[in-house]
């Protein structure tokens, strides 16, 4: 994999000693690029938002894939709306006039982001109805500078993000567009042309790189045609050799046809991965707030929104498994996110604020969950003493009094705190192994939170 690189050192030891030590030269092949290790502010993060933004905000009916659905799937939903309000000739192009975006302040978004905790975004920079929300030389008319917007919102959110927080920027990509005419003849070809990629795809996707220097590429719309196709491990060796973001931008999973979970840099599988147990390889957890979509839908119930209880049990089960959560929100055509989301995003940075050491840079520990007691979930950190410092994340209150977790077993100096609760926690180890809490009776208003409580267990064995 780093032969070339060796040979080079050897003969130009004195002027690459440096980039040696470093500069390990990735290959166009999953090997080569599998192997290159994981920047380590991606795993540290745990938590990003992500972002579905684009005409299909517009008729923001059934999902993201709207005009997929009308037109190709012949939704009953879709065909009636369409009927209803639009004149005959409309077509999913003029929807892109009324992606206004007006009301859109990317500084309020960057705030409402960092309020949340999360600690990068991914936006969509384009969907599969192949919208760029960029001025891209390669999608002339069909862009967010010449029709709609008469913005670069990828870039004025970059911007923002970057002026007023420590959030990493980041962005999603579709390799392929359903309706794209070049698209389709390489379709219509089995994918032995490749003009679409050559012409549309790998110049857009260098263009948002060198342009906006995104720190995590989310690759999707892959999975028609073979990695070969879309020319993926050249477009990645580039990324890790040679981008502006060569040393700290992280790419997911989906770059072709059977790569999805197999080859790339973190494994996002299907959407919505979220296996229980713990993986091999980094992965990530993108899921939605709205449970049916991605896109914003205005005819959203209460009951499509994740309640609190279940978006911090999910994160508590991702990351103690050894994933990061993508929590996805859909912003409106003229550019809000609307107050259900925000108010999610704002109790999560509330929960992160008195719970946010058992979540960030934390490893999985030996256990993911408890043997006995429902509804636990462990995170660790490495202890100064050598063992581990455990959290024990509680989904539901335990009654006052004992509580037995089956798993840790206490040290002399394993000392029990409740997180955002003064008074430490007394406990006694129980035969032939685990802990028993003593769960203090704590009224309502000074419980640190409202929902899943976290147990640390400093110096565990
Ligand atoms: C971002 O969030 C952090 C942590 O909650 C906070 O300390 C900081 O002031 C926030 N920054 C902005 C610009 O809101
Ligand atoms: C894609 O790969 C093919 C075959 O390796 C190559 O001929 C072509 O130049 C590549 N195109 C791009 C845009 O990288
Ligand atoms: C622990 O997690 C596994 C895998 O998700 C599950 O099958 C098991 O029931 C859980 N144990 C308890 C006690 O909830």
């Amino acid at each position: 994999m780093a032969s070339t690189t060796t040979n080079l050192c050897v003969i130009f030891s004195l002027i690459l000693a440096v980039t040696c030590v470093t500069g390990i030269r990735y290959q166009p092949n999953w090997e080569s690029i599998d192997s290159r290790p994981l920047p380590a502010w991606y795993d540290e993060s745990k938590i990003g938002i992500f972002i579905h933004w684009g005409v299909f905000s517009v008729p923001s009916l059934l999902t993201e894939w709207f005009w997929h659905q009308w037109i190709t799937e012949k939704n009953p939903t879709a065909i009636k709306f369409m009927h209803d309000n639009y004149k005959p000739d409309w077509t999913y192009q003029d929807f892109a006039k009324e992606f206004t975006a007006e009301l859109f302040n990317p500084d309020e978004w960057a705030s409402i982001f960092n309020a949340s905790g999360a600690r990068y975004i991914v936006l969509t920079s384009k969907h599969h109805e192949g919208f760029t929300n960029w001025p891209s030389k390669y999608s002339f008319s069909w862009n967010s500078m010449d029709v709609g917007p008469n913005r670069d919102l990828v870039g004025s959110l970059a911007d923002s993000i970057r002026k007023n927080t420590n959030i990493k920027f980041g962005l999603y990509h579709s390799l392929f567009e359903w309706y794209n005419p070049l698209y389709l003849q390489d379709k219509s070809n089995n994918f032995k042309t490749n003009d679409f990629v050559m012409f549309k795809t790998m110049p857009e996707l260098y263009e948002i790189v060198n342009k906006y220097k995104p720190e995590v590429i989310w690759s999707d719309g892959d999975w028609e045609a073979q990695d070969v196709y879309w020319n993926s491990t050249k477009f990645l060796a580039w990324l890790y050799n040679d981008s502006p973001v060569k040393d700290t931008v992280v790419t997911n999973d989906r770059w072709g046809k059977g790569i999805a979970c197999h080859h790339g840099g973190y494994f996002t599988c299907s959407d919505r991965y979220n296996p229980g147990v713990l993986q091999k390889r980094k992965w990530e957890n993108a899921m939605t707030i709205d449970r049916r979509s991605w896109g914003f839908r205005r005819d959203a119930e209460i009951s499509d929104i994740l309640s609190m209880e279940e978006l911090i049990g999910t994160l508590a089960e991702t990351v103690s498994c050894g994933g990061n959560i993508l929590i996805n929100v859909g912003p409106t055509h003229d550019g809000r996110i609307v107050p259900i989301f925000q108010e999610r995003l704002l109790s999560l940075g509330k929960w992160l604020d008195v719970n946010g050491e058992a979540i960030y840079s934390t490893v999985p520990w030996h256990a993911q969950n408890d043997t006995e007691a429902k509804h636990v979930w462990y995170t660790a950190k490495k202890s100064v003493n050598g063992g581990y410092d455990v959290y024990a994340i509680v989904l539901q209150w335990p009654n006052p009094g004992d509580y037995h977790l089956a798993i840790p077993t206490p040290m002399k100096k394993t000392k029990v705190h409740l997180l955002g609760y003064p008074n430490p926690i007394k406990y006694k180890q129980t035969s032939p192994k685990g802990i028993t809490l003593t769960v203090p009776t704590i009224p309502f208003n000074q419980m640190p939170c409202d929902y899943a409580w976290v147990f640390k267990m400093e110096n565990l064995a």
